[in-house]
């Protein structure tokens, strides 16, 4: 039996965190932790807000890059326009939909009929197979008749949905006269293009306005963790880890979902490591996972020719002293390589088409430059992360764990500065 102190297998006080779910992914904050999107959450509210007064809503489009707090402002303001409502005896409901999930027109209205079901007291049932679309928007209709003056219908990551009648059907409800009760649809997307993916008909009836998230930068990126310090037992972050982990995430990409990984990550790896503190080096070592990851999973459907293409672009930059390769200069370290790793390689255009992919996949920035007229032009590819990562992130591929380390190849490089590194050495 276990004494009064527990089983000292599992330590009852944890070290480090304190309220570690403030940094989990599905966390949604409470308002007075959402900082810096005070002009977004005034803009869609000024979209949708019609609705608390029982006037007709617009319907919104919101464009941005991944984690500018698109989900997370629009269900603040969905929240708080039901609230307002709710106070001028309107009854609005709220429906959310992730259309990376519910990715058909079936799907969408399922989650949607269910969802509004839960949140009244209609007594039909909904059959969760064997019906189709119609059955499931007549369900919409009804409880939106019989119990609700409004709605807000958020369409998260719209652009995964296989097609876009769900707008119309939406749209036209009123005046179809599915239902007396309004209907504003929030709209989110990461594609600017998105929009002319769209059906004219569709676009049309479904007239909306547009809203652009911007990544944040390094001193937003800032509050939002410190707001989430309490996450931490306290003490345990030092000074200027949150400093260093907003400058690095604003300086990549602005994502406030990927800060504070970072963040987390940082303090997962003190805490493995029996670190009491979260310090500077602990950041730079989860933002390097980070990377490694994300460069992983760009990369994970990729063939493993384009990951040694990656490689030897990596490799020509680790063993040379310069940062950007003709395709030549890559396809000539590709060849070796494919020789360390038994593979045949591929022709050089070949080659250069899993680069234009790679460049596609934003892994690889490529640029025409002009020969003279004789000389012809060609194209110079460099990486737009650290050569490192990319190294680390291709040798994860179980298939290609024998190619040489990034210290294997940074240490080929001295004193041999740009002659071709002799590879065979390390097979
Ligand atoms: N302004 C903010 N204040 C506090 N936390 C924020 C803010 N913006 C984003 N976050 C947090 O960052 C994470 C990502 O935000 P969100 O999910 O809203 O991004 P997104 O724009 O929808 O990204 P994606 O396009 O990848 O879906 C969430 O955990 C959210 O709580
Ligand atoms: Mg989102």
């Amino acid at each position: 039996m276990a004494d009064q102190a527990g089983d000292p297998l599992f330590q009852s006080h944890d070290p480090i965190f304190n309220r570690k779910e403030l940094l989990h992914v599905g966390h949604v904050p409470d308002e007075d932790r959402i900082v810096g999107r005070d002009d977004e959450i005034q803009s869609v509210a000024a979209e949708v807000g019609a609705i608390t007064r029982g006037d007709p809503p617009n319907n919104v489009m919101i464009y941005g890059k991944t984690g500018t707090g698109k989900s997370l402002i629009s269900r603040h303001v969905a929240t708080r326009a039901q609230d307002a409502a709710r106070s001028n005896d309107i009854d609005c409901g709220v429906l959310y939909v992730d259309c990376s999930e519910a990715n058909t027109e079936t799907r969408a209205t399922r989650q949607m009929a269910l969802s509004l079901k839960d949140q009244t007291g209609y007594d039909d049932n909904i059959p969760v197979r064997g019906v189709g679309t119609m059955e499931y928007y007549q369900h919409i209709w009804d409880i939106l008749e019989g119990f609700f003056d409004a709605t807000i219908v958020i369409l998260d990551e719209i652009d995964k949905l296989d097609n876009s009648n769900i707008l119309m059907q939406l749209s036209r409800a009123r005046e179809a006269r599915k239902t007396d009760a309004y209907i504003g649809v929030i709209g989110i997307s990461n594609k600017v293009k998105y929009r002319e993916t769209l059906d004219e008909r569709i676009d049309s009836s479904f007239g909306h306005r547009e809203l652009f998230f911007h990544p944040y930068d390094a001193s937003q990126l800032r509050e939002i963790m410190r707001n989430r310090e309490d996450a931490f037992q306290p003490g345990v972050l030092e000074d200027g880890t949150i400093e260093l982990c907003a400058a690095l995430a604003a300086k990549k990409h602005g994502d406030a979902r990927k800060a504070i990984e970072i963040l987390k990550e940082a303090g997962e790896l003190a805490r493995r490591t029996g670190s009491e503190n979260v310090s500077e080096s602990h950041i730079q070592q989860a933002q390097e996972v980070a990377e490694i990851n994300r460069i992983e999973e760009l990369t994970s459907g990729a063939t493993v020719h384009a990951k040694l293409a990656l490689y030897a672009l990596a490799s020509r930059i680790i063993t040379g002293d310069r940062e950007t390769y003709k395709t030549r200069e890559i396809y000539e370290r590709y060849v070796s390589i494919c020789e360390l790793v038994a593979t045949d390689p591929i022709t050089e255009n070949g080659l250069y088409r899993q680069l234009k992919e790679q460049a596609f996949l934003g892994v690889i920035e490529s640029e025409k430059t002009g020969g003279g007229r004789s000389q012809g032009s060609y194209l110079l590819h460099r990486l737009v992360t650290d050569p490192k990562h990319i190294v680390k992130a291709v040798r994860r591929d179980a298939s290609l764990e024998e190619l040489p380390t990034y210290d294997q190849l940074a240490d080929s490089a001295t004193g041999a500065r740009d002659r071709d590194v002799d590879l065979s050495t390390f097979s």
